[in-house]
């Protein structure tokens, strides 16, 4: 793979740092943690890690409220530790990529501090400012994304500012040129310290309407839904004045890519279809000049479901732009685990699809052993957004539970006490367990990345859908000469696959089900809820 193409090919696995290792006995995961565990990545055989936030943080959102961009907050470690990181990751020939969080600082943060000070202060256009409406209650209708307005009035000023999370997130102010120099100042930081790229936090959430209008109603909400969505946020995400911005942000990091280094912009960007690909930035001379890789998230919201799997995936090649990389995800540390969504029988298919669709897979933290989402008791919540709308199941900490790396006490993850509880089954589901066992998710996922890694066909190849029965999801890899064939059985029936699908002189190159390469001859069937790649 040349250099300038990594994230075209590569496979990214994102890290929750409090939650992979932890190195001294805090319950806390921390960066040495990650670097003592840098052979098991080498050995499940993904490219790149991207760490969400490492940042010295009140922890108000565990990390994504940051209250210093150039610096590690002392849970994970320091800047020395994360240079070693950096050195010890490429030395093994990883990528690294940081979590980057424009859109609000912390509310400790200086720049925040000083903004709040006064209404004449410097920095108080740095954040949205307004003043009360005339009844003295917030400037607009706004909504935070986890519950309540908006707004929050500062009693010293007496006007409100603007969080589209949490109060303690105060979003900065990106038509300012002093907040834009700033904050491009923190990409190059950590791009001179190595890094390989960053996951963009919110992308889509950068600039709010110029007249802060009132967001409309949305016609199709549900009492008892997470209360954000009342409101459509038609004038506070996606705007157009977004576009120039993430062409800007860009220009910033292309700076730093050389033939041996390609820098990578990953944008979080929760939008319809034909807003995300916006997102690759193609101008009218058709250069891409967005984020290279909009983070593409249908997989998360789908029905498993043929044929509906087959739809997103060519819906999705449709809408690209000519020369833009595709991707694809399963799951992170905000929406409820893959394993918990469709059970492991299909855990095993969705590992099979990420990682033989065309595009640069996504892995989360602990779904390569099938981890599922944790119950946690309403003592032990920890997550704002489950503290704000209780019991509507909107809460994170479910997926974001240790790493279960061994039977031991601590699960290999702590020697002290955890500070999210562990899953009940880690005992016997974690890697030390999966390691020795052949059948296990675990050496599913390292041998399907090791056939992507082998088969050109697989991680360059172009797409070619094929038809093959209601519950079979059928596609083609096709690289010159080489063409692999990709079926998946999401009935519990076992399917006859027709004839005239299976390349002559092919062989099962990988089943979900078992390690053995059968013949494929006429009569081919499928085991129900079984996958498989034919060569
Ligand atoms: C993103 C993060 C999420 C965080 C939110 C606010 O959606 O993934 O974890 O709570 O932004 O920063």
């Amino acid at each position: 793979m040349s250099a300038d193409a990594w994230w075209r090919n590569g496979i990214v696995y994102q890290i929750y740092p409090r939650s992979f290792q932890d190195s001294d006995g805090d319950g806390i995961g921390d960066l040495r943690g990650i670097r003592e565990r840098l052979d098991y990545l080498v050995g499940l055989g993904i490219d790149a890690v991207w760490i969400s936030p490492i940042y010295p943080s009140p922890m108000a959102d565990f990390g994504y409220d940051i209250a210093d961009y150039e610096a590690i907050d002392p849970r994970f470690g320091s800047l020395a530790d994360f240079d070693a990181l950096v050195a010890q990751a490429k030395a093994r020939g990883l990528k690294l990529i940081l979590d980057y969080v424009p859109n609000h600082t912390s509310d400790r943060h200086p720049w925040f501090l000083e903004s709040r000070s006064s209404r004449s202060d410097p920095k108080r256009d740095w954040y949205l400012w307004r003043d009360p409406a005339p009844d003295g209650g917030p400037p607009n209708n706004w909504l935070s994304n986890f519950g309540g307005p908006a707004w929050t009035l500062d009693e010293a000023t007496g006007q409100y500012y603007c969080h589209s999370f949490l109060k303690e997130q105060p979003d900065l102010n990106w038509r300012n040129s002093e907040v834009r120099a700033a904050m491009y100042e923190v990409l190059r930081f950590w791009l001179r310290r190595g890094v390989d790229g960053f996951r963009v936090d919110v992308l889509y959430h950068l600039i709010k309407d110029d007249q802060f209008r009132d967001n409309p109603v949305n016609p199709a909400y549900q009492p008892g839904e997470d209360e954000s969505h009342r409101l459509l946020p038609l004038y506070t995400t996606d705007r157009p004045e977004m576009q120039p911005l993430v062409a800007e942000m860009r220009r910033v990091v292309d700076a730093f890519s050389d033939t041996d280094s390609s820098r990578v912009l990953i944008g979080e960007l929760y939008l319809p279809l034909d807003r995300l690909v916006a997102y690759y930035g193609r101008n009218a001379e058709g250069v891409l000049q967005g984020v290279q890789l909009p983070f593409n998230f249908q997989l998360i919201a789908a029905h498993w479901q043929a044929a509906e799997i087959g739809r997103i995936v060519r819906d999705y090649e449709a809408a690209l732009p000519a020369g833009a990389a595709p991707n694809w995800v399963l799951g992170n540390h905000d929406k409820p685990r893959i394993a918990s969504r469709i059970g492991e029988p299909r855990a095993r298919l969705a590992a099979l699809l990420l990682l033989s669709l065309r595009g640069t897979p996504t892995l989360y933290y602990g779904d390569e052993i099938g981890m599922t989402d944790v119950p946690i008791p309403p003592d032990e919540v920890q997550d704002p957004f489950e503290k704000n709308q209780p019991g509507k199941g909107l809460g994170r900490d479910p997926q974001r539970t240790p790493m279960q790396w061994s039977g031991e006490a601590g699960a290999g993850f702590t020697a002290g006490r955890p500070w999210l509880r562990l899953a009940a089954d880690f005992t016997h589901r974690n890697v030390a367990a999966q390691q020795a066992d052949p059948a296990s998710i675990l050496r599913l996922y390292q041998r399907l990345i090791a056939l992507r890694r082998r088969e050109p066909a697989l991680h360059e190849g172009h797409y070619e859908a094929l038809e093959a029965g209601t519950d079979v999801l059928a596609y083609a890899r096709v690289q010159d000469d080489r063409r692999l064939v990709v079926l998946m059985n999401f009935g519990t029936a076992a399917a006859p696959i027709p004839a005239q699908l299976l390349p002559a002189g092919a062989t099962v190159l990988l089943s979900t089900r078992t390690e053995d390469a059968a013949p494929v001859a006429p009569g081919f069937t499928l085991q129900p809820l079984e996958g498989v790649i034919l060569g």
